[in-house]
């Protein structure tokens, strides 16, 4: 397997399908690089790139203490299938004194009031750096992680706009067997924390039960607060847009759109998000 810094060593590897991450590779990521090689099947390459990028952090310490473990990721990448692991210096996605490529934000990326509003400048970072690796590694295919589930809808939205050469696909979130979502994050919680992070899959599934989006939300935030997590978030709203439906308060209709439960709190100091299907069952 190669391992790209620019690209000239991207040579050779367009129109293959690409999963963009920031390292700290988990089985979460092995599952969308299996699911990127199984779309390539034998003929088109599979890039992974491992970047953590300083512009979507709103914390400049979060920047500098998210985790660097290049030598496993390149492992993990290898054993699940990719091609190549681009991993960039950060002058050769922000060459300095070139123009910031700044793409216009979709409106799933500003309307929603969820991570946009907890995340300030967020997805502004999120689409700078996604739009500069699509340039880069000009892949035909992008996978994306359903975990991030506003930032996969900000993601289509911008690339259906801005490069619909790439078709942008996505993948469960995988947990683990107590329920906990997997994420780079939580390798950061300590054993109270941890027994507190459960009680994001724990109010998801609360929520699947309740009948209209305002209850699953009132139950959203008992288990949370209950269990000792601050709420950012618990939001119940179109899978789609992310914004709410037209009357929370009613029971959910047959002929409503798919809905979404999404979460965001912090366990101890650690910021954590989740979502799923609602109510229960749906994609
Ligand atoms: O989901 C992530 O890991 C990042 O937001 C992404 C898409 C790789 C952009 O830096």
């Amino acid at each position: 397997m190669r391992v790209a810094r620019d690209a000239e060593g991207l040579a050779g590897l367009a129109g293959g399908v690409f999963v963009p991450t920031m390292g700290a590779l988990h089985e979460g990521h092995a599952s969308l690089i299996r699911a990127a090689r199984a779309r390539a099947g034998g003929s088109l390459p599979v890039v992974v790139s491992v970047f953590v990028n300083p512009t979507q952090f709103n914390d400049p310490a979060d920047y500098e203490r998210y985790p660097r473990t290049l030598d496993a990721d390149a492992a993990l990448c290898g054993a699940a299938g990719a091609d190549c692991v681009f991993s960039p210096p950060t002058e050769v996605v922000y060459p300095p004194g070139a123009p910031a490529l700044v793409p216009a934000l979709p409106p799933e990326a500003t309307e929603p009031g969820l991570e946009d509003r907890f995340r300030p400048g967020h997805f502004a970072g999120v689409c700078r750096v996604v739009r500069r690796l699509f340039d880069l590694v000009r892949p035909s295919v992008a996978i994306f992680g359903e975990k991030d589930w506003q930032q996969a809808a900000v993601v289509r939205a911008m690339a259906a706009r801005d490069t619909p050469w790439v078709e942008i696909l996505t993948g469960p979130t995988v947990r683990e067997a107590d329920g906990l979502a997997l994420s780079s994050r939580n390798r950061f919680l300590t054993a109270e924390d941890r027994r507190a992070a459960l009680s994001l899959g724990a109010a998801l599934r609360t929520a699947g039960r309740e009948r209209s989006p305002a209850d699953a939300e009132a139950a959203m935030r008992r288990v949370l607060t209950g269990a000792g997590v601050t709420v950012e978030y618990a939001a119940v709203r179109r899978a789609d847009s992310l914004l709410p439906f037209a009357d929370p308060a009613s029971p959910r209709a047959g002929g409503d759109p798919p809905g979404r439960a999404l979460i965001a709190g912090l366990a101890g100091a650690v910021r954590l998000i989740d979502n799923a299907a609602w109510p229960g069952g749906q994609a």
